[in-house]
């Protein structure tokens, strides 16, 4: 949540800036600012409310210049969206700027305590008591990274902070405490930068260094220096990483998240690399930190995340439990951690977090950790907190994800957790060689299936002119179809704003049968697979209650598409492989219906897409 990108070197820092914020829009786009510092360190802020674009527009009428600065992107927490909230913030002097994502929980004391020491305050934000901590340890002589290491002892709560002050011209300061997003140091050659995300310092850099919680770093034009709260300096050498800056661009596709969705097959075939392999028939993990003895003593299987995320885990708990006979569930992390579930080291949490850093998702780990489970995760981005935390990650290998809501790294986290319980059921003696030949030769055809549904576009187009002017909308599904249902729901919540309700189609007589009427259309998912009779008679109940269907149903089925309004036909799979396609149709009717509706897929509103606070 919120992006963050500083620069100090030779190079003009606002063009810089502004190719990171762009980047970094995803995080947060609420409003956007900068500060830079000329050769005479003075310092000018540029804020303003909205997005990067209005941001760059304001600079290019102004014609700054400056080798130094700092820039954020907000997703707004504390303070309503509007320009005096917008970061940076300032010192009263003007002297001092800082940037910073999180939140400082213990904020109204402070900003009582600063205004009854003469500190003025410009914004509702929690985020600017750091500016006038910064300024009164400035003016009683300290430098601004000794500034920065006390103020961290005065914070409460996750943050991650840049900081910059007049008094040290040349030098932007970073400070990580707990897990509200990363810092990332980069190591240019025209100068060095922090981020709060990898992929802002690509197109300058592949060396890099990740500030881990209760780190500060000092970075000049010539040198990255690391120290923690203590003032210890800290030997943190540079890493390469082989991850390219061009996964983000966003070619002929009118959106992210459409590129995003075509994406699919060939991201799923990078998940399966060097895991699968198809001449053999068989799946492994390389790498995997459980051997025989620890698989075989498993007690239990718990895999946590959020949104999406939570949805994949459900998937994959599923299959688990089906697949290694390994008792398995899925939990939403933010209730895990507060829970006190019952785990132990014969438990294995399996994290689910494309972006590594959901606050939830971390504490869930943390809670884990401390009951001594065994730990892996499977995330999508290098080097995030949750690949530091785990004991091994499996990487989903999806690619960058722009579009705010998830599409490729879904599909991407299915298939991996699809893949652990193949490797756990053959280390445990559940899978023999012919199903996990069958399976692999299923996975061989999966790219070639999602290719197929791509193909239908123009149909999930004509299907979206259909439910686009819908207030509600039901999407029903029984067993391995479940998350896929609550999956299509959110995707249509999140970008198309209708109210969608995901539902086992078991409970419909339980009560949400009450909704049905001809105001709010039902999604059902009703492949042919051990469920579909049961499936056949909600849409049959759907029906006569005077509700409108459209199922996807598997291709050869002739009993739905003379019941239901419209079909999506869905290419003949397993119960594993048959959610995954289904996600496709699904992705693109909600994409389709934002489109049509008139709202930016790519950003929907009170959404960011790395939620790094509580
Ligand atoms: O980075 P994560 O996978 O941990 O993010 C979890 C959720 O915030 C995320 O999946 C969210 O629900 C999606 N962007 C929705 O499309």
């Amino acid at each position: 949540m919120c992006g963050i990108i500083a620069y100090t070197g030779s190079q003009d820092a606002v063009p810089v800036l502004l190719a990171g914020l762009r980047s970094l829009e995803y995080r947060g786009y609420d409003s956007a600012g900068v500060a830079i510092f000329d050769d005479r360190a003075n310092m000018t802020v540029v804020k303003t409310a909205g997005r990067v674009a209005a941001l760059a527009e304001s600079l290019n009428s102004r014609r700054l210049r400056g080798s130094v600065g700092i820039g954020h992107t907000r997703w707004a927490t504390h303070g309503a969206v509007n320009e005096a909230n917008c970061h940076p913030h300032t010192s009263c002097d003007g002297g001092v700027a800082i940037v910073h994502n999180g939140i400082v929980e213990n904020y109204v004391a402070l900003r009582k305590e600063l205004v009854a020491t003469g500190h003025t305050f410009r914004s509702e934000t929690d985020s600017e008591v750091i500016a006038h901590l910064l300024e009164s340890l400035i003016a009683a002589g300290d430098s601004l990274v000794e500034a920065v290491r006390k103020s961290a002892r005065r914070i409460q709560g996750a943050a991650a902070v840049v900081a910059a002050s007049v008094t040290e011209p040349g030098e932007i300061v970073g400070l990580r405490l707990g897990n509200a997003g990363g810092i990332v140091a980069g190591f240019g050659d025209d100068g060095n930068l922090l981020a709060s995300d990898l992929l802002a310092l690509l197109p300058h850099t592949n060396r890099v260094a990740y500030l881990e919680s209760g780190e500060l770093v000092s970075v000049t034009a010539e040198r990255i220096s690391f120290q923690n709260l203590a003032g210890r300096k800290i030997d943190k050498p540079p890493v390469e990483t082989d991850r390219s800056y061009e996964a983000a661009v966003r070619g002929s596709y009118p959106h992210f998240m459409a590129k995003e969705i075509h994406e699919q097959p060939e991201s799923v075939t990078n998940a399966m690399r060097g895991r699968v392999n198809f001449g053999a028939g068989t799946v492994d993990l390389p790498g995997f930190p459980l051997d025989k003895a620890d698989i075989s003593a498993l007690r239990q299987v718990v895999l946590v995340g959020m949104g999406t995320s939570l949805h994949a885990a459900m998937m994959g708990s599923h299959l688990v439990e089906s697949l290694a006979c390994i008792p398995s569930r899925a939990e939403n992390a933010s209730e895990f951690r507060y829970r006190g579930p019952v785990i132990d080291e014969r438990t294995l949490v399996v994290s689910v977090s494309q972006s590594g850093e959901t606050a939830d998702t971390l504490a869930a780990m943390e809670g884990a950790a401390l009951c001594n489970a065994r730990q892996i995760t499977v995330a999508e981005v290098e080097g995030s907190q949750a690949t530091r935390m785990a004991e091994a990650t499996l990487f989903i290998r999806a690619g960058q994800e722009i579009g705010v809501a998830a599409t490729k790294t879904m599909a991407n986290s299915a298939v991996v957790l699809y893949l652990l319980a193949l490797y756990l059921a053959k280390v445990r003696g559940s899978l023999n060689q012919k199903a996990e030949k069958q399976a692999v030769d299923e996975l061989a055809a999966l790219p070639g299936m999602l290719s197929d549904l791509l193909r239908a576009e123009d149909r999930y187009k004509d299907l979206a002119t259909r439910i686009s002017h819908k207030e509600h909308l039901l999407y029903l599904g029984r067993g391995p179809m479940l998350p896929t249902a609550l999956e299509g729901a959110l995707k249509m919540k999140e970008i198309a704003y209708i109210h969608a309700e995901g539902y086992a189609a078991g409970e419909m007589k339980h009560g949400v049968n009450a909704l049905i009427s001809d105001a709010m259309p039902t999604i059902a998912l009703a492949p042919s697979d051990r469920l579909h009779n049961k499936m056949v008679s909600n849409v049959n109940e759907v029906k006569a209650r005077g509700g409108e269907v459209i199922a996807l149903v598997t291709e050869g089925d002739e009993v739905i598409p003379g019941i239901a309004d419209a079909v999506i036909y869905l290419p003949r799979a397993s119960e594993a492989i048959t959610p995954i396609l289904a996600l496709v149709p699904l992705q693109l009717l909600a994409y389709h219906t934002a489109v049509q509706l008139g709202h930016d897929p790519d950003k929907p509103r009170n959404l960011a897409k790395t939620v790094t606070v509580e």
